[in-house]
């Protein structure tokens, strides 16, 4: 399973890209607007640090313009993949980027119905938002189940699964049991997985016991 990061934080891009377990980094305005720095400014930053597959969204809403930001965000760097709104301009756009051999990630997806139609648009990855449908009282991973196997009926389709919206690392173990090609996580999300409080006390533990042997490895 790949791990993105879903941030424009270059700083904490950098501290994550470190650990060797980043294979890619989502954006979308909202977290652009955090930043208070230039849009492609960011993103061109963010290519250069993460050889993986940066996503970034375009912010019109109609074809035509969308697909002029589109190609202006792809000439940026060549792990740009243009972020497209699942509309009927924003997969009409992704068709036109992919058959222009960009990729594309197709965000802002809730219902199967609208995964399939991303998927026959060339869609690179569609993204699925987990925590916003269990925000309203359904369960987001339902979602991720229907199009894994939605997808897996149609090996003619390249589109890869990208679990967004994802609140902690719960939803990361279900994406993964689901077999979901690839979650985005916020940082604080990733480095809880790394958290057991098992694992800490067993190395409090150890540490203690290997201080009495008073010996030093190196
Ligand atoms: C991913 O590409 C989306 O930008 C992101 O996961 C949305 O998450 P949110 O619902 O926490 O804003």
């Amino acid at each position: 399973m790949k791990f993105f990061v879903d941030t424009a934080d270059v700083a904490e891009i950098k501290d994550l890209a470190a650990t060797g377990l980043v294979d890619g980094i989502t954006t979308n305005p909202s977290l652009v607007a955090k930043t208070g720095r230039s849009f492609l400014e960011v993103v061109e930053e963010i290519c250069g640090i993460v050889s993986g597959p940066v996503s970034a969204e375009v912010t019109a809403i109609d074809h035509e313009t969308m697909l002029a930001e589109g190609r202006k965000l792809a000439a940026l760097a060549d792990n740009v993949c243009v972020k497209v709104p699942l509309t009927p301009d924003g997969l009409k756009t992704c068709k036109a980027l992919s058959d222009d051999g960009v990729q594309v990630n197709v965000t802002l997806c809730f219902s199967a119905a609208q995964a399939l139609l991303a998927a026959k648009a060339g869609a690179t990855f569609i993204s699925p938002f987990v925590g916003r449908l269990d925000d309203i009282g359904t369960d987001g991973m339902d979602l991720i189940a229907d199009i894994v196997q939605i997808y897996a009926n149609y090996p003619e389709y390249d589109t890869e699964v990208l679990v967004a919206s994802v609140r902690g690392p719960n939803h990361v173990v279900q994406a993964a049991k689901l077999g979901a090609d690839v979650a985005t996580l916020p940082p604080a999300v990733l480095r809880a997985l790394f958290k057991h409080p098992l694992t800490d006390r067993g190395l409090d533990a150890f540490l203690a016991d290997w201080a009495k042997t008073g010996q030093s490895i190196l």
